[in-house]
């Protein structure tokens, strides 16, 4: 027999099969126990002692490749069998978009506030030195405010900075007032986690230095800032505070949103919530850098801090735990 028209004969009548039923009765065919190709091994004992190892060869490989072909014809009879059983008039599956973290948008928002005060926004580094982070901020070795920030320390001496305050010492090295800067970050402090501290935390820093800076417009910056995140009818008010870098230090609080100054368990009852510090620049920082004649005021904010009051959000590690249910809440679309 012409092993290669067998080939060809048995290709083609697999190629036209249309249903399970034929594809086996093409298999028991050709590869069945009474099947031709099995005849055809057989007969090989017939042939010349010299072309049965060749004739052997090729009726195997012919073997093998029906046998792929049958299963290729199968998996193919399969998938059009699934076909018609899918549901095109099915709804489609909407696909979940990414979207930006809600303390990215925030952060984004109060800085956008800020722009439109003609604030520029700098960026420095979360690796910062002693010098920077508190030495420079009139904070020196001995200083009992470094107790109130644990700090992550490097082997190298460096460390985690614990506030974006550093920032004001950076830029003010590298360009001389007027100006007006805002800067957003990440901070560390040896803190642990619990409903209202994390060992990461988000600051957003400002600063306006220039000639006749008042705390009139440290107040009156900020308020603004407060309405326009908080709305319009928000009420603020300026307690004395401390920080080392600012002469005269105020923490700005705004009315409970929530109770709206009545008292309740998210303002703890005092009807008013502390959102940020402020001051105006201590002049001993402006004095050691070359700027005696200017006067400025800074302020520092966590964003966190902000979000919480804003959303009404009692714990500050959902922010970081990535729960799709938390995080969809901010960009219902
Ligand atoms: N760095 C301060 C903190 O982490 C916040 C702060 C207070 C920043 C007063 C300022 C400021 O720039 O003037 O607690």
């Amino acid at each position: 027999m012409n092993l290669n028209a067998f080939r060809e004969n048995a290709k083609i009548e697999i190629e036209k099969v249309k249903t399970d039923g034929e594809l086996e009765k093409v298999r028991v065919k050709y590869l069945g126990r009474k099947g031709n190709l099995t005849e055809v091994l057989h007969s090989i004992g017939d042939l010349p002692k010299e072309e049965r190892p060749e004739a052997g060869r090729i009726a195997n490989s012919i073997k093998r490749e029906l046998e792929e072909l049958i299963k290729e014809k199968k998996e193919i009879l399969e998938e059009k069998k699934t076909l018609l059983w899918k549901d095109l008039t099915l709804p489609g599956r909407k696909p979940f978009i990414g979207t930006l973290h809600p303390l990215t948008v925030l952060g984004e928002e109060v800085q956008d506030i800020f722009i439109r005060m003609g604030f520029s926004v700098v960026e420095g580094p979360e690796i910062e030195t002693d010098y920077y982070n508190f030495t420079a901020l009139n904070t020196p070795p001995d200083h009992p405010a470094r107790d109130l920030q644990d700090t992550f320390y490097l082997k190298d001496g460096r460390l985690l900075r614990t506030q974006t305050s550093p920032v004001q010492i950076r830029i003010l090295e590298k360009h001389s007032p007027p100006l007006r800067i805002i800067s957003s970050g990440k901070c560390y402090r040896m803190d642990t986690f619990d409903p209202s501290h994390s060992p990461t935390f988000t600051q957003i820093e400002g600063l306006w230095v220039d000639k006749n800076i008042s705390m009139a417009d440290l107040f009156g910056t900020l308020e603004l800032f407060a309405k326009e995140i908080f709305g319009e009818n928000i009420k603020t008010e300026f307690l004395p505070g401390y920080f080392p870098f600012t002469e005269p230090s105020c923490e700005q609080l705004i009315q409970c949103p929530f109770c709206l100054g009545e008292g309740c368990s998210v303002c703890k009852k005092k009807g008013m919530i502390e959102i940020l510090g402020a001051g105006l620049v201590h002049p001993s920082i402006l004095k050691k850098l070359g700027y005696s004649e200017f006067n400025g005021f800074a302020f520092g904010m966590g964003v966190e801090r902000i979000a919480m009051i804003k959303y009404n959000i009692d714990d500050i590690r959902l922010f970081y735990q990535n729960e799709l249910q938390f995080l969809r809440q901010f960009n219902e679309s």
